[in-house]
């Protein structure tokens, strides 16, 4: 069904992988398309209750745009790009469902933007992370320059990006890029194993805590206001009488995201 990824099923999680593993998983224009059609995927699937994106191969999880691509382009088709590109993962960023990034290798550019735009990154201990675009006369499209601040710091974020150094993934898990830190033997288990204990719990719930924590970044919006909103929205779910009756009769919830 896709030209440059491979999906698996797996009880109930999407398996995504960016399969270009010759080209360390680059980010062409192809590959976005089928990332976009993935999200449609994860949005659309009722049973599809989580997401992880991850890269074939050893080496990489994405090391980037595809920087082939960008020899011929006039600055509105570089807009054009960024727009594409934007939009896709602006879609993992506000997805209801939890979306997981497993970094096996580089993460590079397009491929960190990729990583920060997932809810929850999880990186192999030989995972690489940076925005080295500088080193050739670009800079992040994607929404890196916005989501390595939200992550990082303005201070660290303008460093990485000023510098295009590398980063292992101790250190990316020290600045709060990534959330943890695995053998690439135990990568998807562990990425799993997160997806698993949230699907534990009321998923309506899920997509308010995504949206409210969304809403801290946007400026035209008040993240307190929403919180309110949301919160308020929990006392016409089943789940919650679920989730109050299941502590009080000391049983495990039985939630179904109504
Ligand atoms: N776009 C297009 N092709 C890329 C790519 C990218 N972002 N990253 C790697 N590739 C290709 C290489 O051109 C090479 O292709 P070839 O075999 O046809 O020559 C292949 O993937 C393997 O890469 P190579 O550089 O030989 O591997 P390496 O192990 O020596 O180095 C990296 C790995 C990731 C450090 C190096 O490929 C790199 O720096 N890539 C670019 C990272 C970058 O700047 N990303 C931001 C882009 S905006």
């Amino acid at each position: 069904m896709y030209k440059t990824l491979t999906t698996t099923l797996n009880d109930g999680i999407l398996e995504i992988a960016v399969n270009r593993p010759d080209k360390m998983n680059a980010l062409n224009q192809d590959v976005m398309k089928d990332l976009g059609l993935a999200v449609d995927e994860i949005y659309k699937r009722d049973d599809v209750y989580a997401a992880i994106i991850t890269g074939t191969g050893p080496k990489a999880f994405v090391a980037g745009a595809d920087i082939a691509e960008f020899l011929t382009l006039s600055p509105n088709q570089g807009l054009e790009l960024a727009k594409r590109g934007q939009v896709v993962f602006r879609r993992i960023e506000v997805s209801p469902k939890p979306i997981a990034a497993a970094v096996n290798g580089f993460a590079l550019g397009g491929g960190c933007e990729l990583a920060m735009a997932c809810h929850i990154r999880v990186a192999s201990d030989n995972a690489k992370f940076g925005q080295p675009e500088v080193n050739l006369g670009i800079i992040p499209g994607y929404g890196g320059t916005q989501r390595l601040v939200q992550l990082v710091g303005k201070g660290k974020a303008l460093e990485l990006m000023m510098t295009a150094d590398m980063i292992g993934a101790e250190e990316a898990r020290q600045l709060g890029l990534v959330n943890h830190v695995t053998t690439p033997a135990e990568l998807m288990d562990k990425t799993r194993s997160i997806l698993q204990k949230v699907h534990t719990k009321a998923p309506l719930a899920i997509a308010k805590v995504i949206r409210c924590v969304n809403d801290y970044f946007q400026e035209d919006v008040d993240g307190f206001e929403t919180e309110m909103q949301e919160f308020a929205k929990c006392f016409s779910t089943s789940d919650l009488k679920e989730g109050a009756a299941a502590f009080i009769e000391k049983r495990t919830a039985n939630f179904k995201g109504e």
